[in-house]
């Protein structure tokens, strides 16, 4: 199995020490478990400029492709994903704002639905769970399959020592990382990924080839063979699910022709 980690912080500092203390931890559970790392800062990644094709024409067309398409090459590689993420100000730093950033086509168009990922932030005293809340949400809109969250205060700007309760947190947290990526097991989503999920499905038809406003999600949902799924075909999906899921599409299927939305203007 291999684990892509991702440093989103421009340093290795606080938060790279405990990511560092996750991966021995995985190592003992598999040492066969096979890492690579990608470190942002040295991606040299501009920021996004708004122009938007990555929603309207498709990711190819982002003007930092070639930088994305490695990113994304080695997630869709990779089983299980670890970022590491320092908080800033309550939340992520403008590194992983800007990777999110350029992410962002894929809560019209989501993938991964078969990786898991375990997010892990430090903050001085107060906001690495919400940092890490933040990503959850920002991962599962991208279609990951579950994220687990490791938040802890460092109590320190940059001589954190994890104490005997952080190495116990961060021991179970990984234990149940681990743990779920080896059974390859998959997690009906939550109600709250159903309704984008089935929103932009039923919009679709309208962003179609030939229609007045074609974009790249008029082809996505055809090509990727989901086009007449409520959800990934092999995540399992309980009935209620469906039943939710399929209200939204319709929903959506009846009310978009009639809506405005940003890249129709
Ligand atoms: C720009 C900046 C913003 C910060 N914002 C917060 C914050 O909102 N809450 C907090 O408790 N600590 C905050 N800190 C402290 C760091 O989150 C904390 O020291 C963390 O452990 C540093 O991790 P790192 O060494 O991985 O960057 C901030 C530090 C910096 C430099």
């Amino acid at each position: 199995m291999k684990c892509l980690i991702i440093n989103g912080s421009p340093r290795k500092g606080n938060t790279w020490a405990l990511t560092m203390l996750v991966k021995e931890n995985i190592q003992k559970l598999a040492p066969d478990m096979e890492f690579e790392e990608i470190q942002l800062k040295d991606l040299d990644l501009p920021f996004c400029t708004d122009c938007s094709l990555c929603f309207r024409k498709g990711h190819l067309y982002c003007p930092h492709h070639e930088v994305m398409q490695n990113i994304m090459d080695k997630i869709s590689e990779a089983d299980g994903v670890i970022l590491s993420v320092t908080c800033y100000q309550f939340n992520v730093p403008a590194l992983t704002k800007n990777f999110a950033d350029h992410m962002c086509f894929m809560l019209h168009r989501p993938r991964y639905y078969n990786k898991k990922a375990l997010i892990v932030s430090t903050a001085g005293g107060y906001g690495a769970n919400g940092t890490t809340k933040y990503m959850e949400g920002t991962f599962r809109g991208w279609g990951f399959n579950k994220c687990y969250q490791l938040p802890v205060n460092s109590i320190s700007w940059n001589n954190y020592k994890p104490t005997q309760k952080d190495i116990e947190k961060c021991r179970k947290v990984t234990e149940k990382f681990y743990n779920d990526l080896s059974s390859r097991k998959l997690h009906p989503p939550k109600f709250g990924i159903l309704i984008p999920f089935n929103l932009f499905r039923g919009m679709s038809k309208d962003y179609k080839p030939g229609t007045e406003y074609e974009s790249r999600d008029g082809t996505y949902w055809d090509e990727s063979g989901l086009a007449d799924k409520t959800y990934f075909p092999l995540v399992p999906l309980p009935i209620h699910k469906r039943l939710f899921g399929n209200m939204f599409y319709f929903i959506a299927k009846k009310v978009s022709g009639k809506m405005i939305v940003t890249y129709k203007k």
